[in-house]
């Protein structure tokens, strides 16, 4: 019998071809487990009109680690058009279940690690003094609550009268909404609670410490969004000075660290932020190691169920070719996550070492390593498939 049990979870589009190449090396490293398939996604959402069913979350509840590809989420329209004519109108009503997955096992803590890979082409590149290139090593962790804030789902387009009133009774809507037509009115709620907030922010100051972070950077909004972003500020404030007194504590705007990254990127460490903002600074640092091919995830609830992702979505134009040609790199770093979560930090290790190697010696790049558009042909015009990919990285391991 295996040693462990993993959910795994394809998804749709390219989720399921970059898992696929994932479990391949997994298996190629020694890492001794068994994958229970679990039904996710839009395929789902047609046939039954739910894209997380009930099956699969017991599956999870039961084996309490997945590794998960991708989904394709669409606007409420289109998901009812394409739903099974046999469950239209009947009240069904599309939510994402990757997002649903994150709430209803309350993984709130997200961990989005961007770290530049020597020798990889699309590292960001500056220039310095006398217009010498530089190439900054990017070397960031960040920590993103991952349940609430503006994707807690709690909003309205024409609210209803209670919800309504209780907003005319804030001196700041009387004054600028209170002249606007209720139906033209759409509301989202940026919801933080201090027990969330400080989990996230414990997650990241214990982070930084145990791995020899020297600073923490809170990248909120506290000048302006003064309640939520000034709650994570004032608890990182408190935490710093009872717990972490030996970790420096910094503050960026989310605006301003839009702009810095892109300036000095090496000066960062560990970033704590809220889910909106956590989502945008990942984004904009992965941007800097290589783009979604490269950028992984982990995201963990505090009753020991731990989901692991690229943060890539299904991109659908690439989903259906024959040979598929996107970056499983984003996917198989996700999987050395899963690999360190579960103490394998040895096949974790190697698993890294051997994607180093190949990004290294940069004789097999796939075609965003090549900045190519992605198109059929490009494994004809010297771009690695996924599956070419994945086996220069096999061919590296070292077990
Ligand atoms: P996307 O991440 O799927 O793709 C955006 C672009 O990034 C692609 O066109 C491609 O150029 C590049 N890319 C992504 N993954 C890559 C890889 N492994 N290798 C090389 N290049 C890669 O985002 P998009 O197009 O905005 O969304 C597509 C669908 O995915 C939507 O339905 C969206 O809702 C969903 N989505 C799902 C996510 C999830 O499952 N966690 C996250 C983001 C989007
Ligand atoms: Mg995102």
């Amino acid at each position: 019998m295996a040693k462990r049990t993993i959910v795994a979870l394809p998804g749709d589009g390219i989720g399921a071809i970059v898992l696929k190449q994932a479990i391949r090396v997994l298996d190629a490293a020694g890492f001794d487990a068994e994958y229970i398939y679990g039904d996710i996604g839009w395929e789902f959402w047609k046939k039954e009109g739910n894209p997380l069913p009930g099956r699969t979350l017991d599956l999870i509840r039961k084996y309490r680690t997945a590794l998960f590809g991708a989904i394709t989420s669409k606007p409420n329209e289109e998901a009812r058009a394409e739903l099974n004519p046999s469950l239209q109108g009947k009240g069904f009503t599309y939510s994402s279940p990757i997002v649903g997955l994150r709430q209803y096992f309350n993984l709130d803590i997200c961990i989005r690690p961007c770290r530049s890979y020597i020798g990889n082409p699309l590292n960001f590149i500056r220039r310095g003094p006398g217009g010498i290139i530089e190439e900054p090593y990017i070397d960031v962790v960040i920590f993103r609550q991952n349940t609430e804030c503006l994707y807690s789902g709690v909003e309205w387009t024409n609210p209803p009268a209670d919800v309504y009133k209780a907003f005319l009774s804030h001196p700041g809507f009387q004054k600028n909404f209170s002249d606007v037509p209720v139906e033209e009115l759409s509301i989202s709620a940026r919801i933080f609670t201090r027990k969330a907030t400080e989990r996230i922010l414990f997650a990241a100051f214990d982070y930084a410490r145990k791995n020899g972070y020297k600073s923490v950077t809170v990248c909120e909004k506290p000048n302006v969004v003064r309640e939520t972003s000034g709650l994570m500020w004032k608890l990182a404030k408190d935490m710093q000075k009872n717990e972490f007194p030996g970790i420096k504590l910094l503050n960026t705007n989310i605006d301003a660290q839009m702009m810095w990254l892109t300036k000095n990127p090496e000066d960062y460490g560990v970033i704590v932020a809220g889910n909106m903002f956590g989502d945008i600074a990942s984004d904009g640092f992965a941007g800097l190691i290589g783009g979604l091919g490269f950028a992984c995830s982990a995201q963990f609830s505090s009753d020991g169920v731990a989901v692991f992702e690229p943060t890539h979505g299904s991109a659908p134009k690439y989903a259906d070719y024959e040979i598929p040609i996107v970056n499983p790199v984003a996917m198989t770093e996700s999987c050395c996550m899963m690999l360190d979560y579960l103490d394998e930090k040895q096949i974790a290790a190697s698993v890294r070492k051997a994607i180093a190697e190949v990004i290294g010696e940069g004789k097999v790049k796939t075609y965003d390593m090549l900045k190519m558009k992605g198109r059929p042909e490009v494994v004809n015009e010297g771009a690695a498939s996924t599956v070419q990919m994945t086996d220069a990285i096999i061919s590296k391991l070292r077990i």
